[in-house]
């Protein structure tokens, strides 16, 4: 297993629509045991496979690091079956380092996928782990956090971001 780069704001893989897993095979296998290993590192509560320059619809997620009970999950094409309600949560992103905001979420959600094995599963998730679905699955769309926000929010990131830039901060 290997530590994968993770790709930051504005790489362009991060905007794009992830294609399907059309095959769960070995090189998916690795892919998944570098996307675990690179989340464990960093460290994170999830990982799309664009954020590893993999424009493919893939995600780990781990929320058992903020005390939940729930094993490592891999998702392989991951669709929404239910959004109900709306919660608000501050959430971070590898992609965007040192930067968090205020999301506006469903808060239930229910979803289904392909596990490791290549089993269709139906998962009912409220609280962090809702949220971190719609997150990974967010940039399996390309969308990020920052695509979220309001306008004004976004305008002064972006604002911030270039001056961080040409200061080399
Ligand atoms: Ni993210």
């Amino acid at each position: 297993m290997s530590v994968l780069e993770i790709r930051k704001y504005p790489a362009k893989v991060l905007k794009q629509k992830a294609a399907p897993v059309t095959a769960i095979d070995a090189e998916l296998q690795r892919l998944i045991d570098d996307m675990t290993e690179t989340m464990y590192a960093a460290p994170g509560v999830g990982l799309a496979a664009p954020q590893v320059g993999v424009s493919k619809r893939l995600a780990v997620i781990d929320i058992s690091t903020k005390g939940a009970k729930m094993p490592l999950l891999v998702l392989i094409n991951p669709v929404f079956l239910q959004r109900e309600g709306a919660i608000e949560f501050e959430e971070g992103c590898l992609s965007l380092p040192e930067y968090t905001a205020k999301v506006e979420r469903a808060e239930k959600v229910a979803v289904r996928f392909y596990d490791r094995s290549g089993k269709e599963i139906e998962l009912e998730a409220d609280g962090l782990l809702a949220v971190a679905l719609q997150h990974e699955i967010d940039h399996l769309d390309g969308y990020l956090i920052i695509d979220r926000i309001s306008p004004i929010k976004r305008e002064f990131f972006k604002k911030k971001f270039a001056k961080a830039r040409k200061t080399g901060k």
